[in-house]
């Protein structure tokens, strides 16, 4: 199996878990995208569902597929939101944002009762920092944490795109660092919160309720 098709395995068993009048939300990235295209058939076929998307590429793909959009504040709660991650580890503990909509995902997964995470198997590790945790910052203090970063040993690089500065939906700089070593990630979320000028971290800890990766012979729930 490709790993897209492992990705397309997950997302399908994944909306399983979405029922009739429930409010979703949806994730971001290549794996999210084909949650998003069966997400669209079921209303196509007559599912009654309020959708919050957690990017602007998201919004516009849910849109095209006639999926009804609202934003967080028009919903006092979100049942499931589905979503992707770059890496996540047995004890559920995730890295997000390789596609730079971290703060927004993490938002909707913050107010959800129940967050699905799909994946290929290769986002699967015993221990996250192989994949760069994606840190958002304001830019007005991007140099600032960047220098600071680097002087904790965290190996900052400010992700770029064609050239220019990456800029996240919300007009923020992205510095992707190196966690490998660190051990304790609480104490790294907190200590990179603090921080002046970060808005988001791309660890994901401990809201994730369900995770299903797709697998040649099929999906593996982990619970
Ligand atoms: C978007 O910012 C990310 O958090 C994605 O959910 C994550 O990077 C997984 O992306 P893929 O499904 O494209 O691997």
């Amino acid at each position: 199996m490709t790993a897209d098709q492992e990705k397309k395995q997950a997302a399908l068993e994944a909306v399983k878990y979405i029922k009739n009048n429930m409010v979703v939300g949806l994730g971001t990235g290549s794996t999210a995208k084909h949650m998003i295209e069966a997400v669209g058939q079921m209303v196509a076929e007559g599912m009654n569902l309020t959708c919050v998307p957690s990017s602007d590429a998201t919004e516009k793909l849910a849109k095209e597929l006639g999926i009804k959009i609202v934003e967080l504040h028009e919903v006092d709660h979100i049942d499931v939101t589905i979503d992707g991650a770059d890496e996540f580890d047995g004890d559920f503990q995730l890295i997000k944002g390789g596609g730079g909509a971290l703060l927004r995902e993490k938002i909707l997964a913050w107010n959800t009762k129940f967050n699905i995470i799909i994946a290929d198997s290769s986002k699967d590790v015993k221990k996250l920092g192989a994949f760069k945790l994606p840190v958002e910052v304001i830019p007005f203090a991007t140099k600032q944490i960047k220098t600071y970063l680097e002087a904790e040993g965290l190996k900052p690089v400010q992700r770029m795109k064609e050239g220019n500065e990456y800029r996240t939906d919300e007009n923020n700089n992205i510095l992707d660092i190196d966690i490998f070593e660190v051990e304790d990630l609480q104490e790294l979320e907190i200590k990179l919160l603090k921080i002046p000028g970060v808005v988001e971290t791309g660890l994901f800890l401990d809201s994730t309720s369900l995770i299903i990766v797709g697998k040649e012979g099929g999906p593996e729930v982990k619970e």
